[in-house]
């Protein structure tokens, strides 16, 4: 139907458009054509007014001109004048116009495509007669082994060439008639199932096949052809192979051979997996190589599998494996440890101290000697011996010790290590690792004074608390800030708190400062014991000698000026005064205070004296040319006796009074009282009280002065005991024994009198004793015993007479010293 409606637009399309180009024409004609000729096929769709040109036809076909076509001039039909062979030419390509004389082109081209229709005319052909065929035992069945070829010249893709095989006959038909099975279509042949099964029973015969091809497909119908296979059975040389060792890094050329596979059928094609995926290849005959170099710390082991296949990569069975396994090289070195921070080793810490212990990573075979590592330390380098050495390194576990060497805090060593594999061998791979140790300080110093010996320190009794009196300075030989801090005390010599310490944390200086007033009476030095300790803990041996320092402090007495009781002083005297007439005593202000010196400056008229120590102010003679009413200023001073330069002084005004010296000296003899000479510690106590009983109301206080007697004054000294009574002493050191009359003049107010002291003044006995008279002591001796007493002493004279005559005659010139009267006086009687 629808052919039949193309084929009119073919028509009549030109027709409609005359000017429009013209459709092309398709005419088919059957191969083979058996009817009459010339065979009409088409109209050429002709204009029609137009007749007078001639048609010309060409075709792309070399037989276009003499060819099996040509055009009815009158008709217009194309036409076919003899039969025609598909299989020649399938298809011819004519065009046809129509052309004036002058070859003017009139209509056309109209191009004509005119195919030939196959007819089955052809019969199908095997490639060859016969077919050699192998067949390997072991073939899984169904797996075609060998495929067919066989050819049809008709018209592809039509049941005229569609091709069926089969297999006719089976020869021999045993142990099975149908060992083999022959896919029909595509002409595969395989093993059946029961072939398969009884391949390996089969005597090694080759089976003879006879094959069938034919076209027209499914169709009873049709052409054939046959042909035969021999199929020979081969042994099955697909047999499993043995590991293969391979060392790494090997220096061949490659691709290097390893191995061999054989698929002993035929139409064998080799497929190679590697498990993990390397380098590795099978050639078409079945070699397996190994195309690069192999390394074992990569992959160690590689599993290959070999299948054999056939053109369409069906498995002819189940793979063969291969072990490849990869032989280990020494060609890593042993690997150091990734160097990490400092490792910290406190000094001091004992020999044998694990400081680091290197794990060196050796990548080559495990457990070989390859990956075998060795030790050796190669700095720091010992000193002198195994015992300069500050690290020990262990060869075979590579760990690094502390040895005996001590190690500085502070130190910063870095330690070398070389580690070998091989075991150490000289082929051995090796690395040099290296590992920084810090020593960290420990408070194992403690600090200590520069000096110990400071020389002593002056500080007078006066100084203000507060003073700085010595500055001491310490050191600590430790590193670490926090192990130099020091703490002082005052451990000893300051029981009083006089002193105390400032000091910085972190200096090494302390003070040592007054805390409170010296005096020089408490203490005359201080001996103070300065201790210097650590303020942290103190690792090790305790504190030497030099943490203790000694500090002397000495105190300078500081005496003050004399001060007197009064500023100025004043007097009144009688113009009529006897000379050595009592004025009054000038005192210090504190009767405690060390003894003073007096003098009078400018007492120009010389009228007065002073008595040196004592101050007692004495008219030294009538006070001649003095006027009464009139005043008299003297300048008096006052020296230290010790420090001359500390002195004071003082005015004296004295107020001559016109009024008669009304009371006479009154003599006041008092008893006889003895002292012996040399002078010693004794003395006559006077007292100032008139026996006189007129003038018994005059009491104390009284002030004593000796007689102006220059001779008296010199011999003897008076000192005031209280307000009335008297110590007269002897003055010089040696007074000439007898009996002296003192004079001694006392006053109270403007009274005055004197006083007679008897003193009998006799040479000291051994106990410092005056030798008394015997008739003034108490006790006198019985005849009895005066009897016994001189002839005692009278045989002891008699000895000491005869021992004075030997000493005479040994030695003549030798005296007897003794005085005299040294004897007791009874005796010498
Ligand atoms: C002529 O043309 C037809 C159709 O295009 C083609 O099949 C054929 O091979 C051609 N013949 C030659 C000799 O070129
Ligand atoms: C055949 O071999 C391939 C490897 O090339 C494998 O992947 C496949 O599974 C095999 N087929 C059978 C049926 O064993
Ligand atoms: C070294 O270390 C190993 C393993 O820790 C040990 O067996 C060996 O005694 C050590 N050698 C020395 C000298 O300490
Ligand atoms: C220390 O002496 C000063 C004068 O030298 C004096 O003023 C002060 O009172 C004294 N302090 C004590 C506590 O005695
Ligand atoms: C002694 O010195 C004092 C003070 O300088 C003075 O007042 C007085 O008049 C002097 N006396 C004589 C006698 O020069
Ligand atoms: C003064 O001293 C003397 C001698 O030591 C003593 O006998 C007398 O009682 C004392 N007088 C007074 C008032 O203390």
């Amino acid at each position: 139907m629808v052919p039949a409606w193309l084929w009119l637009l073919c028509l009549f399309v030109p027709q409609v458009f005359p000017e429009a180009q013209p459709a092309e024409l398709c005419v088919e004609v059957p191969e083979n054509y058996g009817g009459n000729f010339p065979l009409y096929l088409t109209k050429l769709p002709l204009p029609c007014e137009e007749a007078e040109g001639q048609l010309v036809l060409s075709g792309n076909s070399s037989t276009a001109a003499e060819g099996p076509f040509a055009v009815d001039p009158e008709s217009g039909f194309l036409l076919l004048t003899r039969a025609l062979d598909r299989e020649e030419q399938a298809e011819y390509q004519l065009q046809v116009t129509l052309e004036a004389e002058d070859g003017r082109v009139l209509w056309g081209p109209q191009s004509v495509l005119v195919r030939v229709k196959d007819e089955n005319d052809q019969v199908p052909h095997f490639s060859q007669a016969i077919y050699k065929v192998r067949l390997s035992q072991g073939t899984r069945p169904g797996i075609p082994f060998f495929f067919l070829e066989a050819s049809d010249g008709d018209e592809p893709g039509t049941a005229n060439s569609d091709l069926r095989f089969h297999i006719l006959n089976q020869s021999p038909a045993e142990p099975s008639p149908d060992m083999f099975q022959l896919e029909p279509q595509l002409g595969a042949l395989a093993l059946s199932p029961k072939g398969s099964t009884s391949l390996d029973q089969a005597l090694e015969r080759p089976y003879q096949l006879l094959i069938q091809v034919k076209d027209m497909g499914d169709q009873a119908s049709g052409h054939q052809s046959t042909a035969t296979i021999d199929v020979s059975i081969v042994e099955n040389t697909w047999v499993p192979l043995d590991p293969v060792h391979l060392a790494e890094n090997l220096q061949v050329p490659y691709p290097h051979h390893i191995a061999q596979v054989h698929w002993s059928g035929g139409d064998v094609h080799y497929h190679l997996e590697s498990q993990p995926p390397g380098p590795f290849d099978v050639h078409a005959e079945g070699e397996l190589y190994v195309t690069g170099e192999l390394d074992r710390e990569a992959q160690a082991e590689y599993l290959l599998q070999v299948w054999a296949q056939n053109s369409r990569g069906e498995n002819y069975t189940e793979p063969l494996e291969l072990h490849v396994v990869v032989m280990d090289e020494n060609d890593n070195a042993p690997v150091c440890p990734p160097r990490g921070p400092p490792i910290s080793i406190p000094e001091l810490s004992p020999p044998g101290t694990e400081v680091a212990r290197l794990l060196m990573e050796d990548l080559d075979a495990p457990g070989s000697l390859n990956s075998h590592v060795v030790y050796l330390l190669l700095s720091p380098e010992s000193e002198e011996g195994a015992e300069g050495r500050a690290f020990e390194l262990n060869s075979t576990s590579g760990s690094v010790t502390l040895g005996p060497a001590p190690l500085q805090a502070g130190q910063n060593v870095l330690i070398q290590v070389l580690a070998i594999d091989r075991g150490g061998a000289e082929d051995g791979l090796s690395s040099t690792c290296e590992i920084a140790v810090m020593v960290t300080d420990i408070n194992d110093h403690a600090p200590e004074f520069t000096t110990s010996q400071i020389e002593p320190v002056s500080l007078p009794e006066d100084a203000e608390p507060g003073t700085l009196v010595a500055t001491l300075m310490a050191t600590d030989a430790d590193l670490e800030p926090a192990f130099r801090l020091m703490d002082f005390a005052i451990e000893a010599g300051d029981a009083g708190g006089n002193f105390g310490l400032d000091w910085e944390p972190d200096s090494g200086y302390v003070q040592l400062r007054l805390l409170k007033n010296l005096s020089y009476e408490a203490a005359p030095s201080h001996k103070l014991v300065v201790v210097v300790r650590s303020v942290a803990e103190l690792v090790g041996p305790g504190p030497g000698p030099g943490a203790t320092a000694t500090v002397t402090v000495l105190v300078e007495r500081v005496v003050p000026p004399p001060k007197l009781d009064q500023d100025s002083y004043e007097v009144s005297v009688p113009v009529s005064a006897p000379a050595g007439s009592f004025l009054l005593t000038i005192r210090p202000s504190d009767p405690t205070s060390r003894p003073l010196r007096f003098s009078l400056v400018n007492d120009s008229e010389g009228w007065f004296c002073i008595e040196e120590f004592s101050g007692e102010v004495h008219t030294a003679r009538l006070l001649q040319g003095a006027r009464p009413g009139d005043m008299y200023t003297i300048l008096l001073e006052a020296q230290d006796a010790d420090e001359p330069m500390l002195r004071t002084s003082a005015t004296l005004t004295i107020h001559f009074l016109k009024a008669p010296y009304a009371p006479a000296l009154t003599l006041a003899p008092v008893p006889t009282r003895h002292l012996c000479t040399p002078r010693q510690d004794h003395g006559v106590v006077v007292s100032g009280s008139r026996e006189d009983p007129g003038l018994a109301s005059v009491h104390g206080p009284y002030s004593f002065a000796l007689g102006p007697n220059p001779t008296v004054q010199r011999d003897w000294h008076l000192q005031a005991l209280n307000g009335s009574h008297a110590y007269l002493t002897l003055g010089l050191h040696w007074v000439e024994p007898r009996e002296h009359v003192v004079p001694v003049v006392v006053s109270h107010n403007a009274q005055m009198w004197q006083i007679q002291v008897r003193v009998i003044v006799c040479r000291c006995n051994v106990e410092g004793q005056c030798m008394r008279k015997v008739g003034r002591m108490k006790g006198m001796p019985t005849k009895m015993s005066a009897v016994g007493i001189l002839v005692g002493t009278l045989i002891a004279i008699g000895i000491f007479l005869i021992l004075i005559f030997t000493h005479l005659t040994l030695a003549r010139k030798k005296e007897l010293d003794q005085p005299v009267d040294s004897v007791p006086l009874k005796v010498a009687v």
